[in-house]
C-alpha cells in the first residue's frame, strides 16, 4: 500500500487512520520518499497552540524551486511544464518546458539579486496571469526571497497597504493586463501606489500589451533587457524549513487584510501530496485551474503543488466570457484538459449561458473536475456533474483556506463516494471537530457547529505578517487548543462533512473573501456620507452579493440618489477594487446598534435576505424604532 497515492476508498481510511494514529511517522515517511532534502530535519513536529506555534521538519534544509525544477530535468527537460493560454484566442499558446522554466527562473532570479534583493526580503508581484508571475514567484524562492503576490484586480490603495505591511523593496508589474475586450494599466494602478510606500527602490516591468507608459528614472526598469543578459543558471539558496516562502494577504472581519505567512518544507510536503490525490495526476495528463496566482489556489495549485509533481499546469490569462461563454470549454478540447479546478461562481455564470457553448466543444479528455471557494449549491453541482463531467468525472468539493495553505476537506476522485455539495472528508493528516457556541466539541454525527482543526498540519500559516498577536486572537483564542476556521459546518450520519459558509463577517463574493470593514471605510470616505454597514445577500450567480446601508451626513441631502450611488461604487473601486463593489445601497436615518454601540448585523442581513419574519430580538438594541424604517425601505 502507498500511503502517497490513494487510489481506494479502504486505502483511504487506512491512510487516514495511520495519519492520525501516527502522524510524525505518516509525513515523515511522505516527506523522506517523495522530495528532496539538502539535509534532513532534527524533528518532524513541535507544536503548541497556546502560544501558538507550529514547526514542521526543523532543523530540514531544502530549495523549493529544485523540488518543482531541477530533480524534473533528468526524466521531464522536454515536458511542458507551465502551458499557457493567452487571452486572445487567436494567440499562440505557450508551452514552457521544465528545461525552459528552470532557465527561466534563474535568470530572473538573477535579476532580482543583481538589483539587491537577497534572502528574506520581501518582493511584491502585481501581475496579470502571464508566464512572469508564476517564474517571478519560483525566482524569489530560487533566492528566498519572499514573495507577496497581490491580485492584479486590486486598487493601487490595496496594493499600497500590502506593501507597506510587509516592507516590499520591490514591485514586479506589467506595462499593462488584458481581461478580455478591455485592457488594463497596471503600471498606472503601481504608480499611483508607489506615491505612498517609500521603501521601494525598484520596479521591475514586463512588457506584455505594449502600451506608451511612463517609467520613473531611476526607479523603473523593462525587465526583458535584464533577463536577456541574465545568466541561466543561478545556485538555488539553502533554505530552513521553517524559513517563510511567501506571504498572502486575506481579508479579516475587521481592519487591515492579514499578511499570512507560510514557510517552506511543510507546504511543499502537503500541496504536492494533496495535489497529486485530490487530481488523481497521471504522468501525461495536462491539469488546469483556472484560479488566478494572485489567490491561495494560485500558489498551492497552480504553482507549487503541480510543478512539484512533474505536472503540465495551465495558466489561463483570459476570462470565461471572453470572446464568449464557450471560452473554458473550447480551452479543454484545445489542449485536452484531464482535470479542471474551478469556483462555483463561474460554473453557475456559465450554466446560465445554456448548453449550446458546451456542446459545441469535446470534453472527453476530463477526468476529474473540481471545485474551490465558496459553498456549491446543489444546481450548479448537477449542472457540472451532468453537461462537463457527463456524469464519468468526479467532482472534488474541496474546502480550504488561505491559511491552511492546502486542501482540507475533499473526496478523493474514484475512491470516496460524492454527495453534492458535500466536500466529503477530511484529507489524511487532517483532523476537524464541530464545536458548539459554548466550545463542547460535537463528536456524534448529523449535527452542525464550527469548524475547526484539531490537530496541525504541514501546510498552514505559522503567523500573520507582523502581528502574532493577531494570529492568535483570529485563530486560537474561540477555542481552547484549536483552529478555528470561521466557517460553520454539518456532519451528516456517514461522517461528510458539508460547508455552510462563514460564521463571521467575512463575505465571500463570487469566491473572493471580503472583510466589511475596508469597505465600510472606503465608503465613509464619501463626504455626503456619516456611517455605512454592508452584509452579504444571496445572488444567483455570484454566491453573496453586497448590501450597503448609508447614513447620510445630511439628511436633507438634495442630490440624486443613484449618482450618489455610482459615486459610493466609484470610491469602493479606487480604495479596495471592482470585486468589492455593491449591489444593492439603501439610504438610512439609522442603523440599528446595540448599547455599547456596535452594530447588529444579523438584523440587517435578515432585511437584505428579506428573511423579516423572524428578526430574533431587537429588545436590547438601542434604537429598536430604526429597524421598521429600514424594513420599509429595504430595496
Ligand atoms: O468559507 C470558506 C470558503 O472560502 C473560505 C476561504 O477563502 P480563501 O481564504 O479566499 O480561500 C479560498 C480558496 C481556498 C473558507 O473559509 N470555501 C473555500 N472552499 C470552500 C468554501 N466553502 C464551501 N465549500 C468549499 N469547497
Amino acid at each position: 500500500m502507498s500511503n502517497y497515492h490513494i487510489k481506494h476508498l479502504e486505502e483511504y481510511y487506512q491512510v487516514y487512520r495511520k495519519s492520525v494514529r501516527a502522524p510524525k511517522q505518516f509525513w515523515e515517511e511522505i516527506a523522506e520518499e517523495h522530495f528532496l532534502w539538502h539535509k534532513k530535519w532534527d524533528n518532524v513536529l513541535s507544536w503548541d497552540f497556546k502560544k501558538p506555534e507550529v514547526k514542521w521538519f526543523e532543523g530540514a534544509k531544502l530549495n523549493i524551486t529544485v523540488n518543482c525544477i531541477d530533480r524534473h530535468l533528468v526524466t521531464k527537460a522536454n515536458k511542458t511544464a507551465l502551458l499557457f493560454e493567452p487571452n486572445d484566442p487567436n494567440s499562440e499558446a505557450q508551452h514552457i518546458t521544465y528545461q525552459q522554466l528552470h532557465d527561466s527562473v534563474c535568470q530572473f532570479a538573477n535579476v532580482l539579486k543583481a538589483k539587491g534583493i537577497t534572502k528574506g526580503d520581501r518582493v511584491c508581484i502585481y501581475l496579470p496571469m502571464i508566464p512572469e508571475l508564476a517564474i517571478a514567484t519560483l525566482a524569489c524562492a530560487r533566492i528566498g526571497a519572499i514573495h507577496s503576490v497581490v491580485f492584479a484586480g486590486f486598487s493601487a490603495t490595496a496594493l499600497a497597504t500590502r506593501i507597506n505591511d510587509s516592507d516590499c523593496k520591490m514591485v514586479i508589474t506589467s506595462d499593462g493586463a488584458y481581461r478580455g475586450a478591455k485592457t488594463i494599466d497596471l503600471k498606472g494602478i503601481v504608480d499611483d501606489a508607489l506615491e505612498n510606500c517609500a521603501g521601494v527602490a525598484t520596479v521591475l516591468v514586463a512588457k506584455h500589451i505594449n502600451t506608451d507608459i511612463a517609467m520613473v528614472s531611476g526607479r523603473d526598469e523593462w525587465l526583458q533587457p535584464l533577463l536577456d543578459a541574465a545568466a541561466t543558471t543561478c545556485a538555488p539558496e539553502i533554505m530552513d524549513a521553517e524559513d517563510p516562502l511567501f506571504i498572502l494577504y486575506t481579508s479579516g472581519s475587521t481592519g487591515m487584510p492579514k499578511g499570512m505567512v507560510h514557510t517552506t518544507g511543510g507546504y511543499m510536503v502537503y500541496t504536492a501530496y494533496t495535489f497529486k490525490n485530490v487530481f488523481q495526476y497521471k504522468e501525461d495528463d495536462v491539469y488546469w485551474c483556472t484560479a488566478d496566482i494572485g489567490w491561495i489556489t494560485g500558489h498551492s495549485y497552480i504553482v507549487y503543488g503541480p510543478l512539484a509533481n512533474g505536472a503540465t499546469t495551465l495558466m489561463f490569462e483570459g476570462v470565461p466570457s471572453y470572446p464568449d461563454f464557450g471560452r473554458f470549454w473550447q480551452i479543454v478540447e484545445k489542449h485536452k484538459v484531464n482535470q479542471f479546478y474551478t469556483a462555483p461562481t463561474a460554473i453557475r455564470a456559465l450554466a446560465k449561458e445554456g448548453l449550446e457553448l458546451v456542446e459545441q466543444y469535446d470534453l472527453s479528455s476530463l477526468k476529474v473536475l473540481g471545485s474551490v471557494g465558496e459553498p456549491i449549491n446543489e444546481e450548479a453541482w448537477h449542472w457540472y456533474n451532468d453537461n462537463i463531467g457527463k456524469k464519468q468525472s468526479p467532482i472534488v468539493d474541496t474546502w480550504w483556506q488561505t491559511e491552511t495553505g492546502g486542501i482540507m476537506i475533499t473526496p478523493i476522485p474514484f475512491a470516496t463516494p460524492t454527495k453534492p455539495t458535500y466536500a466529503t472528508l477530511p484529507f489524511p493528516g487532517i483532523q476537524p471537530a464541530l464545536m458548539d457556541d459554548k466550545g463542547v466539541e460535537l463528536k456524534e454525527n448529523q449535527v452542525s457547529g464550527r469548524l475547526c482543526i484539531k490537530f496541525p498540519w504541514p501546510s498552514m500559516a505559522r503567523t500573520i505578517w507582523g502581528n502574532h498577536q493577531r494570529y492568535k486572537d483570529t485563530y486560537f483564542s474561540a477555542f481552547e487548543n484549536t483552529y478555528f476556521t470561521g466557517d460553520g459546518a454539518l456532519r451528516d450520519e456517514v461522517g461528510y462533512y458539508r460547508i455552510t459558509g462563514r460564521v463571521d463577517d467575512v463575505i465571500i463574493v463570487s469566491g473572493h473573501n471580503l472583510g466589511t470593514a475596508p469597505i465600510e471605510d472606503a465608503i465613509n470616505e464619501h463626504p455626503a456620507v456619516a456611517e455605512s454597514a454592508i452584509v452579504g445577500f444571496p445572488h444567483d450567480i455570484k454566491g453573496n452579493a453586497l448590501y450597503g446601508y448609508v447614513i447620510l451626513k445630511d439628511v436633507g441631502e438634495s442630490r440624486n440618489q443613484d449618482n450618489l450611488r455610482k459615486e459610493i461604487n466609484q470610491i469602493i473601486t479606487e480604495h479596495v477594487g471592482p470585486i468589492a463593489k455593491l449591489d444593492k445601497i439603501q439610504f438610512t436615518s439609522g442603523l440599528p446598534k446595540t448599547r455599547s454601540g456596535k452594530i447588529m448585523r444579523r438584523i440587517l442581513r435578515k432585511i437584505a435576505c428579506n428573511d423579516t419574519a423572524n428578526l430574533g430580538d431587537t429588545s436590547t438594541l438601542l434604537n429598536p424604532e430604526v429597524v421598521e424604517a429600514i424594513m420599509a425601505n429595504a430595496i
